[in-house]
C-alpha cells in the first residue's frame, strides 16, 4: 500500500505525461496537461484566488488544483468531451456545493453551513459565485456589485428600495449582505448578527440596543420589523403605518392589559388617550423613547 500511495504521489507531482504508466495509473492528470487544450482558462486561474490551491503543499493540491473541482481528470485528457469531465455549476446542487464545501467547511463565517434560505432552496455557491472571470465575479466585494448580484434574483426586494423612505442601498451606501448573510444565519430571513446573536441593524443603530430599564416589549421579542419595513416603506421613518396612532393601536386596543401573557399585545393606553383629538394621533410625541427608556416605564422620556 505505502508503496503504491508513493507511485501515486510521483505521478500527482505532474511527471505522469512523460513516464511509463505505473503500475496502477493515477486517475489525476495534473493541471499542466488541462493547458493543452484549455489555454486562456489555465493562463487566466493564475490571477485567480484558488491559484493558491494550486502552490499550497500543505494543501493536498499542488499542480492538480484544476482537479479539486473538477474530479479526476486522465479520463477526460484522453477522451475529451463534456461527459467526462465534472463542472460543478452542472451538477445537482447539492453535490456542486459539496465539492466547493470540501474546503469552505466549518469556517468563521457561515459559509460552511448549511442552514441559510439559499441552500435550502436550492440555490447553488456557483449560482452566486463565477469561479473563473475576475476575483470580483468570484466574490463581489463592492456594494453595487453586490446588490446588482442579488437583485437578479430578488426583483421585488430591489424595488423596495426605490420608495421614499429607505436606506441609501441604491446611492450604493449600502448593501444587501449589511443586514443579510448569503450563507445564512442564527436568524430568521438570515439576517446579519452583531455581538453574537443581536440583529445587525444594531451595529449601525446602536442606540436602539439597551438595555433599557424599561423596554418596549416588541423591540427585542419580535424585533424592528415588527413596525419598521426594513426595505423602504412610503411612510416616515420606514414605518409600517402612515399614521404612528394606527400602528400602535395594532397592539395597543381593545385588549385587556393582563393581556402580555400572550407576550404579544401591548395594554390599552388610559382613558385620557381621547383617541379622536389630533393632539392624540402621533403617540411619539410623548412617547418620545418608542424603543426603550431608562426613566420612565411609560417610555415618556
Ligand atoms: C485533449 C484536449 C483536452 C484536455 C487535455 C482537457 N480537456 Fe477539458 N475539454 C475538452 C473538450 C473537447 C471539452 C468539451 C468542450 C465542449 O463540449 O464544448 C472539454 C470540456 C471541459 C469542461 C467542461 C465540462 C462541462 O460539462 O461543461 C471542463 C470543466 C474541463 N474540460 C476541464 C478539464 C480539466 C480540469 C482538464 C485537465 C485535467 C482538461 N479539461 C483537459 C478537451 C480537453
Ligand atoms: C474552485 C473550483 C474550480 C477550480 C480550482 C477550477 N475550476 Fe474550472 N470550473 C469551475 C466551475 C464552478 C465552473 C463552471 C463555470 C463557472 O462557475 O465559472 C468551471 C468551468 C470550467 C470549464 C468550462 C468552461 C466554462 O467557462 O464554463 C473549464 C474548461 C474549466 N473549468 C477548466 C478548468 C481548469 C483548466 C482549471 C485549472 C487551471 C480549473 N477549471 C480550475 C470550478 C473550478
Ligand atoms: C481544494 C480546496 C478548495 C476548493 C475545492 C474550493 N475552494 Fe474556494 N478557495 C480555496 C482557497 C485556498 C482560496 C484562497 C483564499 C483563502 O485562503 O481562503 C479560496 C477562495 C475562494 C473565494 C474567495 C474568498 C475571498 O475571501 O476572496 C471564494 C468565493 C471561493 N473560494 C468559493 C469557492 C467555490 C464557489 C467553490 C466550488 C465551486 C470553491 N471555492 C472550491 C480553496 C478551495
Ligand atoms: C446568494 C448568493 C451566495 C451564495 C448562494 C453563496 N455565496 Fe458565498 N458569498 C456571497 C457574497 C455576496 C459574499 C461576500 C460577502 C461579504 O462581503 O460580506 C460571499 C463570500 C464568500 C466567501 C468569502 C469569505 C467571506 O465570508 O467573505 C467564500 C469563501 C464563499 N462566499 C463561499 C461560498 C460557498 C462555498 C457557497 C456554497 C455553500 C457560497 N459561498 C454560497 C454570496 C453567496
Ligand atoms: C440565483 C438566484 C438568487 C440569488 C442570486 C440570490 N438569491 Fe436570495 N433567494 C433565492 C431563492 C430561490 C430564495 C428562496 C425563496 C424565497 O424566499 O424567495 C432566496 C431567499 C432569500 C432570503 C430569505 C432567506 C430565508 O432564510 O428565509 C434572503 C434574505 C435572501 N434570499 C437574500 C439574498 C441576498 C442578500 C442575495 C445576494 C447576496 C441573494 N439573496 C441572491 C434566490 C437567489
Ligand atoms: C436595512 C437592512 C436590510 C437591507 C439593506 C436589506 N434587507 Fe432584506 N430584509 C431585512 C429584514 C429585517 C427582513 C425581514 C423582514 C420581516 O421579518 O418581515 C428582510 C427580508 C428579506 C427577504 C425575505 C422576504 C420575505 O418576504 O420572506 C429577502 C428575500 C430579502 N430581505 C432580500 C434582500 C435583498 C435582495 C436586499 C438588497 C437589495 C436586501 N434584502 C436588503 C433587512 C434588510
Ligand atoms: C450599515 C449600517 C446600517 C444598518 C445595518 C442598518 N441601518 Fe438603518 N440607517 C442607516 C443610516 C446611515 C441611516 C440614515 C438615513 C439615510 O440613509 O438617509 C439609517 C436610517 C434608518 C431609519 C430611519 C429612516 C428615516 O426615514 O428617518 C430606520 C427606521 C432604520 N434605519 C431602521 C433600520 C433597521 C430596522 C435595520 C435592520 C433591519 C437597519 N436600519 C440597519 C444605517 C444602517
Ligand atoms: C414598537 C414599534 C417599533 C419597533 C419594534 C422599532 N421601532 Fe424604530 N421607530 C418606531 C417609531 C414609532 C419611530 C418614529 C419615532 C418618531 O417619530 O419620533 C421609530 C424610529 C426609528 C428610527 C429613526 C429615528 C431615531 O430614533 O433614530 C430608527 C433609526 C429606528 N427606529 C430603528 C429601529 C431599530 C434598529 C429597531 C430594532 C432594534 C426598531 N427601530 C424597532 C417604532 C419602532
Ligand atoms: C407589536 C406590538 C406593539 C406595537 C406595534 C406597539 N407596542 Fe407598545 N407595547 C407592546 C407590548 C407587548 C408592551 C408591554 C406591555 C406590558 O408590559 O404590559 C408595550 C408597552 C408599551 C408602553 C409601556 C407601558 C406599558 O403598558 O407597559 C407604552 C407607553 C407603549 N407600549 C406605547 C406604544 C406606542 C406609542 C406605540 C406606537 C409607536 C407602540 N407602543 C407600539 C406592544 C406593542
Ligand atoms: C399628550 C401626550 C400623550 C400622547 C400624544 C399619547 N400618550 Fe400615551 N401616555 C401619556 C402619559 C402621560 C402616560 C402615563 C399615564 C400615567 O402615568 O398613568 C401615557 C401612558 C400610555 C400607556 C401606558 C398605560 C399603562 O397602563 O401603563 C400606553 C400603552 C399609551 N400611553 C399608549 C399611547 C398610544 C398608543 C398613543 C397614540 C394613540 C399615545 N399613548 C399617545 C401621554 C401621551
Amino acid at each position: 500500500m505505502p508503496g503504491r500511495l508513493g507511485a501515486a504521489l510521483l505521478v500527482f507531482a505532474g511527471f505522469a505525461a512523460a513516464q511509463a504508466p505505473a503500475s496502477a495509473p493515477s486517475p489525476y492528470a495534473g493541471s499542466e496537461s488541462c493547458q493543452v487544450c484549455h489555454e486562456d482558462i489555465y493562463k487566466a486561474f493564475a490571477k485567480n484566488p484558488h491559484t493558491a490551491v494550486e502552490k499550497d503543499k500543505k494543501r493536498g493540491w499542488e499542480n492538480r488544483s484544476c482537479e479539486s473541482c473538477h474530479g479526476p481528470g486522465s479520463n477526460h485528457v484522453e477522451n475529451p468531451s463534456a461527459e467526462t469531465i465534472r463542472n460543478p455549476a452542472k451538477l445537482p446542487v447539492a453535490e456542486g456545493d459539496a465539492a466547493c464545501l470540501s474546503c469552505h467547511r466549518n469556517q468563521p463565517t457561515h459559509v460552511g453551513r448549511i442552514q441559510s434560505g439559499h441552500a435550502r432552496n436550492q440555490v447553488s455557491c456557483t449560482a452566486c459565485h463565477t469561479v473563473h472571470k475576475s476575483a470580483e465575479e468570484l466574490v463581489p466585494r463592492r456594494r453595487a456589485a453586490v446588490n446588482a448580484e442579488c437583485s437578479t434574483c430578488h426583483l421585488a426586494e430591489r424595488a423596495s428600495f426605490q420608495r421614499p423612505h429607505k436606506h441609501k442601498l441604491p446611492e450604493g451606501a449600502m448593501s444587501c449582505v449589511d443586514c443579510h448573510n448569503p450563507h445564512g444565519s442564527i436568524l430568521a430571513k438570515s439576517l446579519q448578527t452583531v455581538s453574537a446573536n443581536e440583529p445587525g441593524c444594531l451595529k449601525c443603530h446602536g442606540d436602539k440596543r439597551g438595555p433599557f430599564v424599561f423596554e418596549h416589549a416588541p423591540v427585542r421579542l419580535e424585533g424592528c420589523a415588527a413596525c419598521h419595513e426594513p426595505h423602504g416603506s412610503a411612510n416616515p421613518r420606514m414605518l409600517k403605518r402612515a399614521q404612528v396612532s394606527l400602528l400602535c393601536l395594532e397592539c395597543h386596543a381593545n385588549t385587556p392589559r393582563t393581556s402580555t401573557a400572550s407576550g404579544t399585545l401591548g395594554g390599552i393606553p388610559p382613558a385620557f388617550h381621547d383617541l379622536r383629538s389630533p393632539r392624540f394621533q402621533n403617540c411619539t410625541i410623548c412617547h418620545v423613547k418608542i424603543h426603550g427608556s431608562h426613566v420612565s416605564r411609560e417610555l415618556l422620556r
